[in-house]
């Protein structure tokens, strides 16, 4: 049986590169929306119904776990999905608290970067109540960079430029720590950290997510014993040049490079 991965679009890659490197005896099948991405600019009412339409068809494949790898879909849809599937569904959290807790002696200030709709959510709200005692947290959408992402748009001028746009009304010397509060984001980790002063540091959910996927695959005695990280590659809108995309932009997590 496969762990599913699925995404509005390419995001949910970096969770799936993660996942390969921590659990490559495990099978995938990856599943991007790509007939409505983005959804972290659309009304919630559409999003929720967009997911439960993906996962009809994911839970159709062979799969013992799914893995929401989208901030924006998990904190619109993961409840309802939970109380409808058996399988395992693991979701996104922006790493809110372990940011908060690396600036508690610091004094400095957290930034996190996600969707309109992710940051406008009651889950988002209630987790900085619940971790940010010191009000300390400040946030920044960035719908754009999903955009950019969907296209590949990996240059280094054009992301540049984008940051130093969206970042200039910011004193960056009161923050300690940037979260990346989207899937899509983590593809432009390396600029960021070329862009950003040396003592900020980047944090994003794909790690403890993947974390908590082994955690109870383990649990329930799912882990493969034997495999190899098969990977299939679907997407709503069947579109090959689309698998094609989703396969340079694994790569590209990878190698840190694209390949054509
Ligand atoms: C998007 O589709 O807008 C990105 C979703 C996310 O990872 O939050």
């Amino acid at each position: 049986m496969k762990i599913a991965i699925f995404d509005s679009g390419l995001g949910g890659i970096t969770v799936l590169s993660e996942a390969i490197q921590k659990l490559p005896k495990e099978d995938f099948v990856y599943f991007a929306d790509t007939l409505h991405v983005p959804y972290g600019t659309k009304s919630k009412d559409e999003v929720k119904a967009f997911v439960r339409q993906s996962v009809e068809t994911i839970i159709l494949q062979d799969v013992k776990a799914l893995v929401i790898a989208c901030n924006t879909a998990t904190s619109i849809a993961v409840n309802d999905l939970r109380s409808t599937y058996e399988i395992p569904i693991i979701g996104m959290e922006p790493a809110v608290k372990p940011a908060v807790e690396m600036n508690r002696s610091t004094g400095k200030r957290v930034l996190v970067f996600a969707t309109p709709l992710t940051l406008s959510q009651s889950k988002y709200s209630e987790l900085i109540s619940r971790v940010d005692d010191h009000h300390i947290v400040d946030s920044l959408p960035l719908p754009e960079l999903v955009q950019y992402c969907e296209q590949l748009i990996f240059d280094h001028a054009t992301i540049e430029a984008y940051f130093q746009a969206k970042l200039a009304d910011f004193d960056l010397s009161r923050y300690g720590t940037v979260v990346l509060g989207c899937t899509h984001y983590p593809f432009y980790r390396q600029i960021l950290k070329e862009l950003l002063p040396d003592h900020i540091q980047i944090v994003d959910g794909g790690e403890g997510t993947v974390k908590r996927l082994q955690q109870i695959l383990q649990e329930r005695n799912l882990l493969n014993q034997h495999g190899r990280a098969d990977i299939t590659m679907m997407c709503s809108s069947q579109d090959p040049a689309y698998v094609h995309k989703m396969d340079k932009a694994l790569q590209f997590m990878l190698k840190g490079r694209i390949t054509s």
